[in-house]
């Protein structure tokens, strides 16, 4: 076996613009088949993106013996249920992120795959960007001097109307859909768990859930982490590294585009030695490089890049978040 045959949960929006195209130019993988809730729009789906084989249930997806691997684009209330469900069938999940909707559940779903011996990941995409990775290596080789500092934003405006990222039965809300990237990047910028965290929301008259968040971390290191999230706001996102002697500023550092050149500014002041670097980074699919490595570990029988556990983890400090943003809620 060279390539992985995926199977598709669910018509969503993320599946249709980046992981089906992703996974349809990768060189390890392709889409063979897609299951929806409705069979009409699974074969509507499947004829529009190339897809062989379209399913009008996902239990009956997960029956196909062909598919090597599910990728889930559902809402996050459902991920937990059909990833379990992949797990009992034996298929090779990656599931979008947050891979549960609380940490106790993201829990059970890495015990249950763990008790299978069946590959579980989280499709946090911006991981893969090489951007990411240099970033992580300049920081850790002293580019900031200390770090003392982690600035994140990510916001963009949500127009459909009944979006599932605005439904509180469906585990939406600004801080599940977008904090948590913040909170993740700076558990990897840092390799630590924070100590306290604190946020305050702000909620939807109509939606009742955070429409905009602003949360704050503080880790052992003393690094402090601050970010703003919001799903009804101008599209921006990317964060500012500050220590003792530098900055790094990352713009679009969590989804540019994949024909994107992007750049890492370094500003560095030692007291001897004053310097701007620009580093540039060449345009890249981090949503290619994602399913790639996913269907690389099941060919070449090892674990995805990034542990299951590490989602566990992340969703602790969301679930911390998600208690101060309900104790300050006005
Ligand atoms: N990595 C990223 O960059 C990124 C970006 C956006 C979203 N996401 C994540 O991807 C997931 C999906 O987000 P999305 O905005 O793409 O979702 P979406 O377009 O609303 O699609 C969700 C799909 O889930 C299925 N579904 C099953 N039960 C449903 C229900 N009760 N209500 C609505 N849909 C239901 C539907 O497919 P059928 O009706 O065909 O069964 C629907 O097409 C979320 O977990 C989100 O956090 C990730």
């Amino acid at each position: 076996m060279d390539r992985i045959r995926w199977g598709v949960i669910g018509t969503a929006n993320i599946a249709t613009w980046r992981v089906i195209p992703a996974i349809q130019k990768s060189r390890n993988g392709d889409v063979v088949a897609v299951a929806s809730r409705d069979a009409g729009r699974a074969r509507d789906y499947a004829n529009r993106h190339g897809i062989a084989q379209s399913y009008g249930s996902y239990a009956a997806l997960l029956d196909d013996a062909s598919i090597d691997a599910i990728y889930i684009p559902l809402p996050n209330q459902l991920h937990a249920e059909w990833s379990i469900r992949c797990a009992e069938a034996g298929k090779p999940t990656l599931c979008e992120k947050p891979l549960g909707s609380t940490a106790a559940e993201t829990q059970r779903m890495v015990d249950v795959f763990r008790e299978r011996g069946v590959p579980l990941a989280e499709a946090f995409m911006y991981r893969f960007h090489p951007r990411t990775e240099r970033v992580k290596d300049i920081v850790g080789r002293g580019a900031v001097g200390e770090m003392h500092l982690i600035d994140a934003v990510f916001s963009f405006q949500i127009r459909r109307v009944n979006d599932v990222r605005l439904q509180p039965q469906l585990a939406g809300g600004a801080l599940r859909d977008l904090g948590v990237y913040c909170v993740n990047l700076m558990r990897l910028m840092t390799d630590e768990e924070p100590d306290r965290v604190q946020a305050i929301g702000h909620f939807g008259a109509e939606s009742g859930v955070e429409e905009w968040a602003v949360g704050s971390l503080q880790f052992p290191s003393g690094v402090l982490g601050s970010f703003g999230c919001g799903m009804r706001s101008y599209r921006t996102h990317g964060y500012l590294i500050r220590g003792s002697e530098g900055t790094i500023v990352v713009q679009d550092g969590f989804g540019p585009n994949d024909d994107q050149v992007t750049e890492i500014v370094v500003k560095r002041d030692t007291g001897k030695l004053s310097e701007t670097i620009r580093i540039e980074i060449p345009a890249t699919d981090q949503f290619q490089r994602m399913v790639e490595d996913f269907a690389d570990a099941l060919l070449d029988d090892r674990p995805p890049r990034y542990p299951a556990e590490d989602a566990v983890a992340n969703m602790k400090v969301l679930d911390r978040l998600q208690v101060s943003m309900r104790a300050t809620e006005a």
